[in-house]
């Protein structure tokens, strides 16, 4: 079809027209309704407020079951989430429901990034919606869908005014999720000081620019029942998975010295208002809301933030291929400044310990031509000794031979005396002879 083909065409004013008989298309809400039914729903709750402000108890009373919790400590060093998911199923619809409690909520000293943690659970659910959109093949059909779909902050029933810590929760996360603010234990605050709390707590909210979740009037079905809902916020709840029993009749209630508060009764807290919001009439407007308005902002923020633009400078279509085409020689650009700079250390590097090698070699050669000379030097000395020591070997040899001459001269001189004597005996003898005695006179 040719481009002016296509404009005229999509320009051109839709017709009505009648039909002939029934057709069947009018079963597409009823085929949406039971494939949906088919597929089951998920629906998750973050729960916000100090510990042991009734959390667990309002969960166990708006669903009228028991999870399973256990009570946190005062001690905790961080605020820490704590995701539990559930099957629950009512007629033939499954929920997958998953309540996440902001565990030591409010009991550091310092109180500074007490809501940190929380808003980056939630942005990791976004990340993790946003990763899978973004797959090749994605399965968002049978993905377990963890973004949070409402906030039920839980404020302290002190009767004076919302805490700065409060405030600042909130601030921090109403861009994030829908916020319900609600009064726990409103058992505990008289009739006249609830009504002044709440309107004090709505004008401080107003005053700090936090935006809570308002229940949609657009729809005519639930428009005047959500207006007149909007005007009872923030409600005050009680819970109990106590039962008492009243009249004839078993029900949830606290039971006091003095009485007992019912927490289905209406005259005695807001439970069932909130219920009714939160389950009965504006579940599936939160799971709208917290995919068309928070996740879309989270989305846009990301990929803007990744270079994608719906348009460009010149406000032409920015198309994907185009910034992907510029993402990638950015990032290639990027990469090869990296590799260049991680060459150039590496160089520096090898620079660097090839001269400490050298000078290592260096003075290694150095040690080796000094114990060389030392070497040299010693040997020159044992070679003088040993000449002397040969010098006087033989000297001692010279001596000992002329010694053992003399003895063996002397020892043939020695073995001759005795005829010598003899010689000289017989000598002697003959002298006597001739010569005249001289005897007596
Ligand atoms: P952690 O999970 O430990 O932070 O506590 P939590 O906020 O879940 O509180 P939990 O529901 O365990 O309740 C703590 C105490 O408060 C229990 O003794 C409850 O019976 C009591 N409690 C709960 N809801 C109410 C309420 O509406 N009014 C009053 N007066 N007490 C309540
Ligand atoms: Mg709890």
């Amino acid at each position: 079809m040719a481009a002016t083909d296509l404009e005229r065409f999509s320009n051109e004013e839709k017709r009505n027209l009648s039909l002939g008989g029934h057709v069947g298309f009018d079963s597409l809400p009823d085929q949406l309704v039971s494939k949906s039914v088919a597929q089951g729903f998920s629906f998750n709750i973050l729960c916000v407020g100090e510990t042991g402000i009734g959390k667990s108890t309002l969960m166990n009373t708006l669903f009228n079951t028991t999870f399973e919790t256990e009570e946190a400590s005062h001690y905790e060093p961080a605020v820490r989430l704590r995701p539990r998911t559930y099957d629950l199923q009512e007629s033939n619809v499954h929920l997958k429901l998953t309540i996440v409690d902001a565990v030591g909520f409010g009991d550091q000293i310092n109180k500074d990034e007490s809501y940190r943690p929380i808003v980056d659970y939630i942005d990791t659910q976004f990340e993790n919606y946003l990763q899978e959109e973004l797959k090749i093949r994605r399965s968002l059909f049978n993905y377990h869908d963890t973004r949070i779909h409402v906030c039920l902050y839980f404020i302290t029933p002190t009767g004076h005014s919302l805490k700065s810590l409060d405030l600042v929760a909130m601030k921090k996360l109403d861009s994030k999720v829908n916020i319900i603010p609600i009064i726990a234990k409103a058992d505990t605050i008289s009739k006249s000081e609830l009504h002044k709390f709440k309107i004090k707590i709505m004008s401080e909210l107003v005053s700090n620019g936090v935006q809570i979740y308002q229940f949609p009037t657009d729809d005519e079905a639930v428009a005047e029942i959500n207006s007149v809902m909007n005007a009872h916020l923030p409600f005050a709840v009680v819970g109990s998975i106590e039962e008492v029993k009243v009249g004839n009749k078993m029900v949830r209630a606290r039971q006091y010295p003095w009485g007992v508060v019912q927490v289905e009764n209406e005259s005695h807290c807001d439970f069932v208002k909130l219920r009714e919001m939160l389950i009965r009439v504006n579940m599936e407007d939160l799971r709208e809301q917290t995919h068309t308005r928070h996740y879309e902002l989270y989305r846009r923020c990301k990929l803007e933030e990744m270079g994608f633009k719906d348009t460009d400078p010149d406000s032409q279509p920015f198309s994907l291929q185009e910034t992907y085409e510029t993402k990638r020689k950015e990032f290639l650009c990027e990469l090869q400044r990296k590799e260049e700079e991680m060459r150039q250390m590496f160089v520096n590097k090898v620079k660097e310990t090839e001269s400490e090698l050298k000078e290592k070699e260096r003075e290694l050669h150095e040690k080796f031509e000094h114990l060389k000379r030392i070497h040299q030097e010693e040997k020159r000395k044992v070679e003088e000794k040993r000449r002397e020591l040969e010098e006087e070997m033989n000297a001692f040899n010279r001596r000992k031979v002329a010694v053992e001459t003399l003895q063996s001269q002397s020892l043939q001189a020695t073995s001759q005396q005795p005829l010598k004597k003899d010689k000289d005996k017989k000598k002697v003898s003959k002298m006597n002879f001739c010569k005249p005695a001289i005897v007596g006179r």
